[in-house]
């Protein structure tokens, strides 16, 4: 959230918190003349770093419906899909048209009111004011109701990486805790933000977890639970995992040629699942737009759902999926020591554009967070 104030659904935000408006802002409460405006990063055309505006004019956020709430926040943190979006992979910035769609679902308004647009989509903070259909907030609340032990700084880390592994492991693989306990679970793409919750997830649900990353992400990967660790770097990965026993779920969260391969190492025949998170939803959107890009989506995951099923294992596609729900486990699960944020660097607000260079870097050990509230 690089601003200092978002609005957001109410029902996505038990847990630990996830906000959907206007994200890298920050919200101030005191006075009618300091809540009409908020600093915050936005952009005015998509492209490089520094198309990053900081601005401390943007309006504040109102309450448009029952079930939102307006948050003042005090951390956020990055995905790599906000770097995507920044970029543009074509010309109306990756991911526009599912955006542009969910903000402006009449299509109201020209492609002009898409700037000054706010990236960001991670959020720690607290509830300053709640939409009338909303009883399970009051102002005040950590948003929302975030693991007690947490600071902001370390609670913004968790819900975008934490809600999209729960989504690919639990609500799409089908693990939990009831039926992973002693499963072999592949990891691929384990160091970064995603696979460092993942490991942790699964860990504490019983899995056994073989984590695939760099060598200088080892130390890490044994700290967070994973009882194998082979680098992808050192020889063909391939032909290393290919000597381990088969495996019951694969978690890809590097996507390319990795499917080529990647389900050859499942138990066949057994339920075995490979869930990947590097999809071409959004891109066939982009280009496509949204009927033909949904149709053209649907056809390539079924067609590949369909040849996997008849070798004996379970090809899927996953994403992150808003669920207060599940944020209320994931809260559970750090509250009880389960589950650690991974933070990689925290910067100010005032640094985002170093932020945004450091997500563009790669090599992520964990997440990249903004500190929105101290002063730096
Ligand atoms: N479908 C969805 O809704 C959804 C949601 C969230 C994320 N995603 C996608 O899922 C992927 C992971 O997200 P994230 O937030 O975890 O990204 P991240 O924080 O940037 O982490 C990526 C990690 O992968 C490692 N890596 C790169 N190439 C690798 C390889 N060939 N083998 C093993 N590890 C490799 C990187 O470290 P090194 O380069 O140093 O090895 C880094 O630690 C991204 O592509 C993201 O776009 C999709």
């Amino acid at each position: 959230m690089l601003s200092r104030g978002a609005a957001a659904s109410g029902r996505a935000l038990r847990g630990a918190g996830r906000a959907g408006g206007q994200p890298l802002a920050r919200g101030l409460r005191a006075s009618p003349r300091s809540r009409s405006a908020m600093p915050s990063w936005v952009i005015d055309r998509y492209g490089r770093n520094d198309v990053l505006r900081f601005t401390r004019d943007m309006v504040f956020p109102i309450i448009h419906f029952p079930n939102e709430v307006i948050i003042k926040v005090h951390a956020a943190s990055l995905n790599p899909i906000d770097l995507s979006m920044r970029i543009s992979c074509f010309a109306g910035g990756y991911g526009a048209t599912a955006l542009n769609m969910k903000r402006d679902p009449l299509k109201l308004k020209s492609m002009d009111t898409e700037f000054p647009l706010t990236l960001g989509r991670d959020v720690s903070g607290v509830i300053m004011e709640c939409g009338l259909g909303v009883s399970y907030f009051k102002p005040g609340d950590e948003v929302s109701f975030k693991p007690k032990r947490l600071s902001h700084t370390e609670a913004a880390s968790l819900p975008y990486v934490g809600l999209t592994a729960w989504s690919a492991v639990n609500q799409v693989g089908g693990l939990n805790q009831s039926n992973c306990s002693g499963k072999r679970v592949l990891i691929l793409g384990a160091s970064g933000g995603v696979g460092t919750f993942a490991i942790q997830l699964v860990k504490a649900w019983g899995a056994h977890v073989t984590a695939v990353c760099s060598h200088d992400a080892s130390t890490l990967m044994k700290k967070l639970g994973a009882d194998d660790v082979i680098d992808y770097k050192s020889g063909n990965l391939e032909e290393q995992l290919k000597i381990l026993p088969l495996f019951d779920f694969i978690l890809d969260n590097v996507g390319g040629s990795t499917e080529k391969w990647a389900l050859d190492l499942l138990k066949k025949w057994s339920g075995a699942t490979y869930v990947t998170l590097v999809t071409p939803f959004l891109i066939n959107m982009d280009k496509l737009g949204v009927a033909d890009g949904m149709l053209q989506t649907g056809v390539t995951v079924g067609s590949k759902t369909v040849k996997h099923l008849f070798k004996g294992v379970h090809y899927r596609w996953a994403f992150f999926t808003p669920s207060g729900p599940s944020l209320d486990e994931i809260a559970e699960l750090v509250d009880s020591g389960k589950i650690q944020p991974v933070i990689d660097q925290v910067f100010s607000f005032s640094e985002v554009p170093k932020a945004f260079l450091k997500l563009e870097g790669g090599h992520a050990r964990g997440k990249t967070v903004i500190d929105v509230i101290s002063k730096k």
